[in-house]
This record gives structure tokens, sequence and C-alpha cells, in this order.
């Protein structure tokens, strides 16, 4: 009997993006790790509680997979990115990130509504609110380098802004709390 409840193609696509939450991870880890470098600690605090965030996002994929009968298949996760070049190239890089995977959940939406798998489609709701929640945070931390002084912050400015981030929660609801009954 056949118990796997996911398609060939729905498979393929939440695999997929299992990986590609965890590359988020390690995107926010290289960018957390940069930050401390250069003795950005708030900041670097920020960045490194997000990776956590990305990697509970992975796990939620993993779960749900498992949950509909399939097997998720580990894959080798891709190098992070290069280095910022300063406060606002790695805020761009975060906005860019961002953005870039909501482009990647809503194609497996589409998907799902092609292919009429209501379960999939619901599941990748709690995406969908969440990448609101993470496109609006990524422009919160724009605006925020904006009023800085961007590019030409001067370094009190940046420390202040370094201090600020440090006790900034991430107003996101931690993907650990939410489940598929209460996303
Ligand atoms: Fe998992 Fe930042 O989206």
């Amino acid at each position: 009997m056949k118990t796997n409840r996911l398609s060939e193609t729905i498979f393929a696509a939440l695999n997929s993006q299992l990986t590609k939450e965890a590359h988020a991870a390690q995107i926010y880890l290289s960018l957390g790790t940069w930050a401390d470098d250069k003795g950005y600690e708030g900041i670097s605090n920020f960045l490194f509680r997000h990776a956590n965030e990305e990697r509970n996002h992975m796990m939620k994929f993993l779960e749900y997979i498992l949950d509909r009968g399939a097997k998720p298949v580990i894959e080798p996760i891709p190098g992070p990115i290069e280095d910022p070049q300063n406060v606002q190239n790695c805020f761009n890089k975060v906005f860019e990130q961002e953005v870039e995977n909501t482009t990647a959940i809503y194609k497996i939406v589409k998907l799902s509504l092609v292919e009429e798998d209501w379960a999939t489609w619901n599941f990748l709701q709690w995406f969908v609110k969440e990448q609101i929640e993470e496109e609006t945070l990524s422009l919160k931390l724009l605006d925020k380098i904006k009023i800085a002084g961007g590019e030409k912050a001067t370094d009190e400015a940046l420390q202040t802004l370094d201090k600020e981030l440090e006790h900034t929660s991430d107003d996101l609801p931690s993907a650990t709390n939410a489940t598929q009954a209460n996303p």
C-alpha cells in the first residue's frame, strides 16, 4: 500500500526548501560571525538568534515531509555568501536573502495549488505569514542603518545601533513555539 502522501514534484520542492532553510541558517551564521569579528556584538547576537530561527524553519519542513509518509533527503548545504563590506551591505544581504526565500516559498504554494495538495497548501500558509514578518524585520534593519547614516554612518552611530540590536527582540514568534495546529 502506498503510504507516501506527497507527489514526486511536491516532495522535491519541499525537500529543496528544507535545504534552502539550512542554507539560510548558514548565511545568518556567516553574517553574524563577520559582525562579531568587526566588533559589532549586538548585531552579531541578533544574526545568530536569527540563524536559529532558520534552523527551526528547516525542522518544520523536515517534520512535515515525515508526517506525510515520505523520507526527507539530507543534502549538502551550499556554502555561505561572501562577507559584507559594511553594516549597510550586511543588512542589504539580509533583505535580499529574505526576498529570495519568499519567492521560493511562493513557488511551492503555486505548485500545491496546481496539484490540489491542500495539506501542503495549508502547511505553507505559516511560511507565507512568516515571510511577511521576516521581510518587515529586514526592512526595519535597513531603516535603522539609513537613520544611522547608511554607508557613511559614524563609529558612534554604529555603536548605538549595535547596542540597540543586542536587546531588540526579533519581533517574531519563535518557530519552535508554533505547531501545525497552532501556527
Ligand atoms: Fe526561513 Fe528567513 O526565512
